[in-house]
């Protein structure tokens, strides 16, 4: 009596399941058949009420069939979980596609293109040079001589013959200069190297930007307006600079130019120290000994000269507090850009 009463259950169970048109059905198939208080629990419960002999008999097939309905409602399940091509009768081709993660652009770069961008439009060229050079364009033609201590300012890799890692863009000055005639504006993004120990600011391996105007009557006015402008457009908003006498072996006057700190606008905090400036980079008008190793003469032209390092541009802009970030590759810095 109990045997047929399972198989007939069973019959149902699987005529239900293979009705069901989603999980929810097929649930509701479960727990009324498989659930606490299902019609094959049930009957599995009142096993314990047959002689024992009967019970073993029927408890085995009655597990049995009980498994065997799990079964099928476990393999229809399969078919709502997984929309495979097989499960469907047709494949809806208006369903959107997985696209493809697309990449993007370094941070670095992005600063890179923004300014040559802005330069470009102010007629300013954009130049490249070596990055391992030797020590005519990194030091002397740049009027530091060899045992001068000046040389000192930059600690340099040396390589075999002579050769060394460029300490910074200035070399591509006299490069330039070699073969071409003034006037001119340029600028020279790229790559720097220092023997340095590393920390929050400083890398052994960083980035600046070059600036180059010779003209007859090139001033420190000019390069004033110049460099406003750009950090105007740059940053989006109003910059104002400030020069402050400085030595650099190449330009004579030479300064350091500070920008109104973008943070506070001027008014004093911490990331300016309550200075209202933020240090930007070195400038000056081009040394007369400079204007020669590049083969134009002092006499008639003049011009000014900068320096910055656009990974500190970088940082200024996206608010990033360490320059290391950039030459990690992590993803979760990365993405953000
Ligand atoms: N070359 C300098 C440095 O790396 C920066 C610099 C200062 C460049 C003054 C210039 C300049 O052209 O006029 O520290």
């Amino acid at each position: 009596m109990l045997k047929i009463d399972l198989k007939t259950l069973k019959v149902e169970a699987e005529k239900e399941a293979e009705k069901a048109k989603n999980s929810k059905d097929l649930n509701d198939v479960f727990k009324k058949y498989l659930g606490k208080k299902g019609e094959i629990t049930q009957i599995l419960r009142s096993l314990k009420n047959l002689p024992e002999k009967e019970r073993k008999k029927t408890g085995k097939s009655a597990n049995q069939l009980k498994q065997e309905i799990e079964k099928s409602i476990e393999e229809k399940r399969k078919k709502f979980q997984v929309p495979s091509y097989e499960s469907q009768d047709s494949i809806d081709i208006t369903l959107p596609g997985k696209k493809p993660a697309i990449g993007h652009l370094h941070p670095l770069t992005l600063v890179k293109r923004q300014i040559e961008e802005i330069f470009q439009a102010m007629g300013f060229s954009v130049i490249e040079g070596p990055e391992i050079e030797n020590e005519w364009y990194n030091f002397d033609a740049l009027n530091i001589p060899k045992d001068h201590p000046a040389r000192d300012l930059w600690d340099t890799f040396y390589l075999k013959d002579g050769l060394l890692l460029r300490t910074h863009t200035s070399p591509v000055q006299i490069r330039f200069m070699e073969k071409n005639n003034p006037p001119f504006r340029i600028i020279v993004p790229g790559r720097c190297f220092r023997h340095e120990a590393t920390d929050a600011s400083h890398e052994i391996n960083f980035y600046q930007v070059e600036g180059l105007m010779v003209g007859k009557d090139i001033s420190v006015a000019n390069f004033k307006a110049v460099v406003e402008e750009f950090l105007s457009r740059f940053f989006g908003k109003p910059a104002k600079v400030r020069l402050r006498p400085s030595f650099f072996p190449f330009v004579e006057p030479g300064f350091e130019v500070d920008v109104t700190c973008l943070i506070c606008k001027g008014k004093g905090c911490k990331v300016c120290s309550r200075t209202g400036w933020l240090e930007l980079m070195g400038a000056g008008m081009v040394h007369p000994n400079v204007l020669k190793a590049g083969g134009i003469n002092p006499k008639n032209w003049q011009g000014f000269a900068f320096g910055v390092g656009y990974d500190r541009l970088a940082m200024m802009k996206y608010k990033i507090n360490d320059i290391r970030l950039f030459f990690t590759g992590d993803l979760r810095f990365l993405k953000q850009f």
